[in-house]
């Protein structure tokens, strides 16, 4: 397969939509760090872009799945494949306190199945994601959905230069930790582990939270009779869909004897959308920043009465998966079934 052209005949943008309406839409802000996963959450976005659900305002990027200059190139590469004119700041390099783990075997060395696409035509924003962050939130202050698919070192970063930035935002939905289970330890998930210092400086900073961790994720994934429509359109945009899923779904394989593409980052992306997607309970959530066996993991105290804090998040436990997979399915075949 090329990558050479992606051709388009209709936009994801939302100048079709009148003024009015624009003013109603869910207003969001993305910090990702892309990575198939984070890829895939972009394909969905833009097509609730395109149905005139929600307006993308911004996004962010951070070092985690690749290095930060790796999943800026792809969040740009994404949004111009997407036809999406939508400003890519770039963020942290490394987290606040410890030096970065990357996930090359997870996500390929491109960050992006190791299909090695070529780069985009448009550059990263002037402005750095911090700057993006903040500036953003003050325009719209009380406004804006913050989605985190990734480490929280640049909301950390923004939250330590003005802490005002929490009150400012009208909620963040974070793909990150777990209550029961975890990815990169026994307890602790990429995102909240990558960073553990960074996800207490969010946690306790008094924003509105969703935590959408793996004991949801896990529940969402896609096994190969899932992708037989995206199979039968055999062409170069749903060839490049079915590579990257591939890629993620041997790399699980391998690591856990069972072939499947987990929809982490998507699936937090639908929450911003529809939060019915999922049961919550409100609960008091701390990172572990010590513990030999347990660095990164999320705390989640769900005793009836809470010493160790106020209730700070909604945390995510159960998930009606069939509807989310069909609604990103579609986003994908909507998007493959153009080209
Ligand atoms: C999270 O870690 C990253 O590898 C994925 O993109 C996702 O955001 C899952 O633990
Ligand atoms: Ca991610």
């Amino acid at each position: 397969m090329t990558n050479e052209c992606f051709i388009f005949t209709f936009s994801y943008s939302t100048n079709h939509i009148s003024p009015t309406k624009k003013d109603k839409l869910i207003k969001l802000l993305l910090d990702v760090d892309t990575g198939i996963d984070d890829a895939l959450a972009l394909f969905y976005l833009a097509h609730a872009q395109q149905k005139g659900q929600i307006e993308i305002l911004g996004s962010s990027t951070v070092g985690g799945n690749v290095e930060v200059g790796q999943t800026t190139q792809n969040t740009l590469k994404i949004w111009e494949m997407l036809e999406l004119d939508i400003p890519v700041a770039s963020g942290a390099e490394k987290p606040l306190m410890v030096p970065l783990n990357t996930a090359p075997f997870v996500h390929g060395d491109d960050g992006l199945g190791n299909t090695f696409l070529p780069a985009p035509e448009k550059k990263p924003s002037e402005e750095s994601a911090t700057e993006m962050i903040l500036r953003l939130s003050r325009k719209y202050s009380g406004e804006l959905t913050l989605l985190t698919t990734a480490p929280l070192t640049n909301i950390a970063v923004a939250l330590l230069q003005d802490p005002g930035l929490a009150k400012r935002i009208r909620k963040v939905v974070i793909m990150g930790g777990a209550v029961f289970t975890g990815n990169v330890s026994a307890v602790a998930e990429a995102n909240i582990a990558n960073d553990p210092e960074a996800a207490r400086i969010v946690f306790r900073s008094g924003m509105e939270m969703t935590l959408v961790g793996l004991d949801v994720t896990h529940e969402v994934y896609w096994e190969e009779e899932d992708l037989r429509a995206l199979v039968k359109i055999a062409n170069e945009r749903s060839g490049f869909l079915l590579q990257i899923i591939d890629f993620i779904s041997s790399a699980y394989e391998s690591l856990s004897g069972w072939k499947r593409c987990v929809l982490h980052d998507p699936l937090a992306a639908g929450v911003c959308l529809f939060p019915d997607l999922v049961k919550t309970e409100k609960r008091y959530v701390d990172v572990e920043l010590t513990g030999e066996l347990t660095r990164g993991m999320t705390v989640v105290d769900r005793r009836g009465r809470t010493p160790l804090g106020e209730e700070n998040m909604l945390v995510a436990l159960e998930v009606d998966a069939e509807r989310f997979k069909t609604q990103l399915m579609e986003s994908l075949l909507a998007w493959a079934r153009v080209g």
